[in-house]
């Protein structure tokens, strides 16, 4: 079948996926090879801007494409999985865009200034030109589309002001991408206030035991002016029910919806409730991932392949690059 572009996105090796990435990103990952070319990079270079412990890159390089494959991203349907280091070309597009990127506006992007935040001890210039490396990720591969979540929007947005003034300047040999989000672009942490993330533990691994589940699962804020069990719920504010309408059928929803509003059902039962339903979502999963991972050189097989692909476009891309630009060809 003949596909209608180009997909790309990127994640850092951050190891164990969690439900945030799943239904932020991975979901899109999956369902769009199915019209798309599909490109998936581990950006371990991107990595290296904020962490400490560099050497447990491999590890959480391999348990992420081992997440990834077992979530459905399929190398036997001709998806690109690789590394970002593996393909060197990119740093190159990234010193050249570097050129014509605003500092000013790198300065101003919310994101570099909540690291800032985070890591005053560690300002450093790979943090401000992230937003360049992953417009360089993107653009290498003429990418037409990016599936990402909400946090990433203003990265994207960079990316296609920087390929807009790479093509004025140079001529029209970048492609302009558009971002793809999924019906839950952000999603809440099992502390229902901030986005689930990693780095705050208020995370579910996708990869977690059912015993492991029902533990989180029990952990989760609900209504917080639900004090006892007694008094009626509020559904619309409770992050177990927004994960309800995600993972329970329709008509259960509905009938819980109704029992929280009346006191009818407590917490602890809904979330059981959830809970189940998730462990039973996620049982192929775990499923593929245990099989999968009984060949530990299958996940480094599949990312060596992966580069040599991705090397094929990217050496093409970076040779249009530097000829519009005008650098003298080695000859
Ligand atoms: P990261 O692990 O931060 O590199 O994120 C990998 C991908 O997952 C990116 O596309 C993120 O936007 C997405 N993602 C991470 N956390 C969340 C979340 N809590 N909700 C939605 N998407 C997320
Ligand atoms: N910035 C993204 C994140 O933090 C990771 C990323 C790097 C990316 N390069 C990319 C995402 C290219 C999409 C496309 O999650």
């Amino acid at each position: 079948m003949e596909k209608k572009g180009r997909v790309f996105s990127g994640a850092r090796p951050t190891g164990r996926q969690h439900l945030g990435n799943y239904l932020g990103a991975i979901r899109n990952y999956v369902a769009l090879q199915d019209e798309y070319d599909c490109i998936y990079c581990v950006v371990d270079l991107h990595a290296l801007t904020t962490l400490q412990d560099t050497q447990r890159l491999r590890e959480w390089t391999y348990e992420m494409v081992l997440d990834w494959l077992a979530a459905g991203i399929d190398p036997e349907r001709g998806t690109i999985v690789f590394v970002q280091s593996h393909v060197p070309q990119v740093t190159e597009l990234h010193t050249i865009l570097s050129m014509i990127a605003p500092l000013g506006k790198l300065l101003r992007l919310p994101t570099y200034k909540e690291k800032v935040r985070q890591q005053p001890e560690n300002v450093n210039y790979g943090l401000l030109g992230y937003p360049v490396l992953m417009a360089a990720d993107i653009a290498l591969y003429k990418a037409t589309v990016v599936p990402v979540g909400e946090d990433q929007a203003s990265h994207l947005e960079f990316t296609r002001e920087i390929v807009r003034t790479f093509n004025y300047h140079f001529g029209p040999v970048l492609v302009e991408p558009q971002a793809k989000y999924t019906e839950t672009p952000r999603v809440l942490g099992i502390d229902g206030v901030n986005k689930m993330s990693k780095s705050l533990n208020n995370h579910i691994e996708l990869a977690s035991s059912p015993e492991e589940i029902y533990a989180r699962v029990h952990m989760m804020v609900t209504d917080p002016q639900r004090q006892r069990r007694s008094d009626p719920g509020r559904p619309e504010v409770c992050n177990v029910f927004s994960m309800h309408k995600i993972f329970t059928p329709p008509e259960q929803v509905k009938q819980i919806d109704h029992d929280c509003r009346t006191a009818g059902i407590g917490c602890v039962e809904c979330k059981r409730i959830f809970a189940g339903h998730l462990i039973e979502h996620l049982a192929p999963f775990r499923e593929r991932r245990a099989r999968l991972s009984q060949d530990p050189d299958y996940v480094w097989n599949v990312l060596r392949e992966g580069a040599r692909r991705a090397s094929v476009i990217a050496s093409q891309v970076i040779e249009e690059v530097k000829d519009a630009v005008g650098l003298p060809k080695r000859r």
